[in-house]
C-alpha cells in the first residue's frame, strides 16, 4: 500500500515533515525548511560538495573541509580552475583520494559541457563523473525537490526498524531502498530525504534510539515488537587483509624528500614520503643513508589494513634519491598529506628534530 493512502490516516512523510520543520539540523550546505518555504533556491554546487564529502565522514568533520573549499572555491566554475595539487592538499585527511579526483573531474565537465550548471535530473546527473546512484538521488531531491529516494545507511537503519526488516544487510538493501522508495512523498521530496537522515542520525540512533520524542513512535514495527535496538541485523564482518611496509623520512639541510604518488592507484596522485610499495616486497630505499627504524604506524583503508614500519635519516645536501625531491621545510605542509603520511610524519618528526 502507498503511503498516504490508508483510510484519510496521516502519510508518514507529513508527520516526519512537521518534525523537521521544528527540528531539522542546521548546516552549512542545507537550506533550512523556512528558507525553502520563502522560496530560496539552494545551490546544487554547495548541495554536490557537501554530498561527496559526507561520503567520506561525519557531518561535524565536514564542516570545516566545506567552509575551506567554498571560500577558496564558491563557484563550480572556480573549483574547476583550481589546480589540481591545490584541490587534493585540501581534501587531505578526508581520505578515499579516488573522491577528490572526481570532484574535479566531474565539476570541470560541468563547466566544459553543461555550461557551468548541474544537471536538473536524476539521469543528467548520473552522466558525470564520481556521482553515483546516491549522490545522483540526493542533489536531484535536496537541490531540485525531485521526488527520488536517498538511502544511505541512516535511511536504511530507520526502514528497518518501521518495518521491522529482519533480514541481515547486505542482502536486506534491496527490499529497504523499497520501503524508502513508497514513502517518499512528490512533495518536499528534499526536505524529506534530509529529515530521514535527521532522524537517523539524531533519534534513530544505532544504540539507545530515542524512541519516546521520534515523530515515527507510533508506526514503528520495531518498537512494537521491542527490537529496535537490535535492527538493521547484520552479518558478521570478516576481518580486513592486512598489508605491511616501509616508509623512508628523509631529511637534509636542502629539506624534506617527498614523492607525488602515481596518478592511480592508492592514495593517487597525494603528496607522500617514499615507499616500498606495501606489497610485502620490501626496499629499495630511496637513498643510501644510515636509516634509524623510529616506530610504526597503522591505517585502515576500505579494503585492507596498513602497517607501515618507519625509517628516518638526516642526510648530506647533494645526494640524489632515486625517488622524490626535497621540499625546502618553509614549504612542507604536514596539512596537505594525506591522513596515513601524516601520522607517519607525527611519528617520526620527533625523531629528525632530536638529531
Ligand atoms: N548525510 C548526507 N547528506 C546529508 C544531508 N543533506 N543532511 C543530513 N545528513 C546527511
Amino acid at each position: 500500500m502507498r503511503d498516504g493512502e490508508e483510510g484519510g490516516a496521516i502519510p508518514l512523510s507529513d508527520s516526519l515533515l512537521a518534525w523537521y520543520d521544528r527540528h531539522a539540523r542546521v548546516m552549512p550546505w542545507r537550506t533550512s525548511p523556512e528558507d525553502r518555504r520563502a522560496g530560496v533556491v539552494p545551490d546544487p554546487y554547495r548541495v554536490w560538495l557537501s554530498e561527496v564529502m559526507l561520503q567520506q565522514t561525519t557531518v561535524a568533520a565536514v564542516r570545516e573541509y566545506f567552509r575551506r573549499f567554498t571560500d577558496r572555491w564558491p563557484t563550480v566554475a572556480d573549483l574547476a580552475a583550481a589546480r589540481d595539487e591545490d584541490v587534493m592538499g585540501e581534501w587531505a585527511g578526508l581520505g578515499y583520494y579516488a573522491r577528490a579526483r572526481n570532484l574535479l573531474k566531474c565539476a570541470r565537465a560541468v563547466v566544459a559541457d553543461h555550461d557551468g550548471r548541474f544537471p536538473a535530473t536524476r539521469d543528467g546527473l548520473l552522466t558525470l563523473p564520481g556521482i553515483g546512484p546516491y549522490t545522483a538521488s540526493a542533489i536531484s531531491a535536496i537541490a531540485h525537490d525531485a521526488p527520488s529516494t536517498v538511502v544511505d545507511g541512516n535511511v536504511e537503519r530507520v526502514m528497518a526498524r518501521l518495518y521491522a526488516i529482519e533480514t541481515p544487510l547486505p542482502a536486506a538493501k534491496a527490499a529497504l531502498t523499497q520501503c524508502a522508495a513508497l514513502l517518499t512523498p512528490q512533495e518536499r521530496a528534499g526536505d524529506y530525504a534530509q529529515a530521514v537522515m535527521d532522524l537517523g542520525a539524531t533519534i534513530c540512533t544505532p544504540r539507545n534510539p530515542a524512541c519516546g520524542i521520534c515523530p515515527w513512535q507510533q508506526p514503528c514495527a520495531a518498537r512494537r515488537a521491542g527490537i529496535q535496538a537490535e535492527l538493521p541485523r547484520k552479518l558478521p564482518k570478516t576481518a580486513k587483509p592486512v598489508r605491511r611496509g616501509m616508509v623512508w623520512i628523509a631529511r637534509s639541510d636542502e629539506g624534506i624528500l617527498v614523492e607525488r604518488r602515481p596518478e592511480r592507484g592508492l592514495l593517487g596522485g597525494m603528496i607522500g614520503f617514499p615507499g616500498d610499495g606495501w606489497d610485502g616486497a620490501g626496499g629499495p630505499a630511496p637513498l643510501t643513508a644510515a636509516w634509524q627504524e623510529v616506530g610504526e604506524v597503522r591505517h585502515t583503508f576500505t579494503h585492507f589494513d596498513l602497517y607501515l614500519t618507519l625509517f628516518v635519516a638526516s642526510v648530506p645536501t647533494g645526494l640524489t634519491p632515486s625517488r622524490g625531491m626535497f621540499t625546502p621545510a618553509a614549504v612542507f605542509r604536514p596539512a596537505d598529506l594525506p591522513t596515513v603520511m601524516r601520522k607517519a610524519w607525527d611519528v617520526a618528526s620527533s625523531s629528525l628534530s632530536s638529531r
